[in-house]
């Protein structure tokens, strides 16, 4: 009887990710806290789960820590311990020092590691398990991202009732770098485990339907992909393996909500005061990483103002950078070569209480960061590779008065999306300074124009919206038992 009631309280709809929603804080004193994690993953399935009153399989973010499950909000968590050497080894090297940058271009150069990815497979096989363990019978199961690529296979062997989805956050990169991978195939292998297969952009479907064949020898379909429909498929066996599009976005409701609130509309105006009630305001928000082009965008400032183009009396950068990854090496490096750009820019054309760029170094808090969104009169985006890019998306939904301007690099999964935005190639460092320029001078009119196009986008397409259309398309997968969980 008590297995019986344990089973009824397991959870029909179990989300598996690296990072838990919360990271465990360790204070100097020795207690322990919990804070957001840091990152768009978090972001966009945080809300979803808690509608849904669904688990999380995570790691609490902190190594060596072993922590009981705990109900925070409704929402059950399950903590997945990491040692140091796990950390080191699955998560700063495989996962942040392999796949992250090969799956990004090889914007920096991928290590390929060997007992790095002995850990990889290893740590896969602790979330399987403890997945596994505690997901209620024929329940679905979701496996998020390039950290747990292996999770679907392991854990279709241990529990073959379960339904289970998998979805990739970041770009799925073109065939020929894949290639590069001692361990394609396996990785290929590890996601054909899954029921439905889900990207940002048909193009990383495509790629992983073509490697299914290429790689496992599976027969595959051959029709293109499209956006929250017609499906690739790869014939597993008896099991028939779905691959589909459906491009992540945020809760933009209630962000427009927070936006139009008195006290972030008040905080708005009092930054601006802050910041010497410059002209315009241009604001860039990312974790601290080499694929979001913040180098980029330094540039194209640095040389406005050298230029003479742009007058650092009345122009103010201000970059928000969450610290992330750091500890492993590429990030240091790019750490050290944006403060050198900041300190550079403001000791060129900089006065006394006057920096023309602020820099903090930290994560911000929501409505502090939503009021900064509403300051904004351009926000610059120029990542050099980016899956979705959700700031776009969030800058977007927190401008129901019209105003501000959107410069966005071609290579992130929103500009698909995002059409009415000033797009940008920026490896084109002229192209970028000339857009930029644009944006700083449009036309009042030819602004709203473009962010009313842009909300209509965001507004109409909200995370639920994905979170939907990507369990709805696993609920009518072939394999999908009865039980299979729809919005
Ligand atoms: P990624 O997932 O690569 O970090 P996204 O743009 O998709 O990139 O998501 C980043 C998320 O982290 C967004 O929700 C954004 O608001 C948040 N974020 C980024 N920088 C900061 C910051 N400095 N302070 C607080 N939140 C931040
Ligand atoms: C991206 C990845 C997520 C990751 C997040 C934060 O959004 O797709 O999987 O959680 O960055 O990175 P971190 O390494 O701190 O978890």
């Amino acid at each position: 009887d008590e297995a019986r009631a344990a089973q009824e309280s397991a959870p029909e709809l179990v989300v598996v990710a690296n990072r838990l929603p919360v990271d465990l804080e360790k204070l100097p004193d020795g207690s322990t806290r919990w804070k957001r994690s840091p990152g768009g993953l978090v972001t966009a399935l945080e809300p979803v789960l808690r509608k849904n009153h669904g688990a999380w399989v995570g790691w609490p973010g902190v190594p060596d820590v072993d922590v009981d499950p705990i109900v925070e909000d409704g929402l059950a968590l399950y903590p997945v311990a990491l040692s140091s050497r796990d950390v080191t080894e699955y998560y700063e090297g495989f996962s942040n020092g392999t796949l992250w940058p090969l799956y990004h271009d090889v914007v920096v150069k991928p290590i390929f590691d060997r007992t790095w990815w002995n850990t990889y497979v290893e740590v896969n096989r602790r979330f399987a398990e403890e997945t596994a363990a505690i997901a209620a019978e024929n329940a679905t199961v979701w496996v998020q991202d390039y950290q747990l690529q292996l999770v679907p296979k392991m854990l279709r062997m241990l529990r073959p009732d379960l339904t289970i989805g998998f979805f990739q956050h970041i770009p799925f990169p073109p065939i020929e770098i894949f290639m590069q991978l001692p361990w394609r195939t396996e990785i290929i292998e590890g996601l054909l485990g899954a029921d439905l297969v889900g990207f940002h952009l048909p193009g990383g479907a495509q790629n992983f339907v073509y490697l299914a064949n290429r790689l496992a020898g599976h027969p595959v379909s051959r029709g293109q992909i499209g956006v929250r429909s017609k499906f690739g498929e790869v014939q597993v066996g008896f099991r028939t393996v779905r691959a589909g599009a459906f491009p992540i976005s945020i809760a933009s409701g209630e962000l427009d909500e927070l936006s139009k609130s008195r006290s972030v509309r008040q905080r708005a105006k009092q930054i601006r005061q802050e910041l010497g009630n410059p002209r315009r305001i241009m604001l860039g928000v990312d974790r601290l990483d080499y694929t979001k082009g913040i180098n980029i965008r330094m540039t194209a400032i640095q040389e406005l103002l050298a230029d003479g183009r742009l007058d650092p009396k009345e122009n103010i950068f201000v970059q928000l950078a969450t610290p992330s990854r750091e500890r492993v090496e590429h990030y240091m490096h790019m750490r050290d070569e944006i403060e050198r750009q900041v300190g550079r820019i403001n000791g060129d054309f900089g006065e006394v209480g006057h920096p023309v760029v602020h820099y903090l170094h930290r994560p911000i808090p929501r409505n502090e960061l939503v009021a900064f969104f509403v300051a904004a009169d351009v926000m610059l985006v120029t990542p050099v590779r980016d899956g979705m890019n959700l700031v776009a998306k969030e800058y977007v939904a927190c401008r129901s008065d019209l105003g501000g301007a959107l410069l966005l690099s071609e290579f992130t999964g929103a500009a698909t999306e995002l059409r009415q935005a000033y797009l940008v190639n920026p490896h084109d460092i002229d192209g970028v300074k000339d857009s930029l320029l644009a944006a700083l001078d449009q036309a009042p009119e030819e602004g709203r124009k473009r962010m009313r196009a842009l909300r209509r986008q965001v507004l109409t397409h909200d995370v639920n919206r994905w979170a939907r259309a990507f369990l709805n398309a696993l609920a009518e997968t072939p394999h999908a038992g009865e039980t299979g969980a729809s919005l």
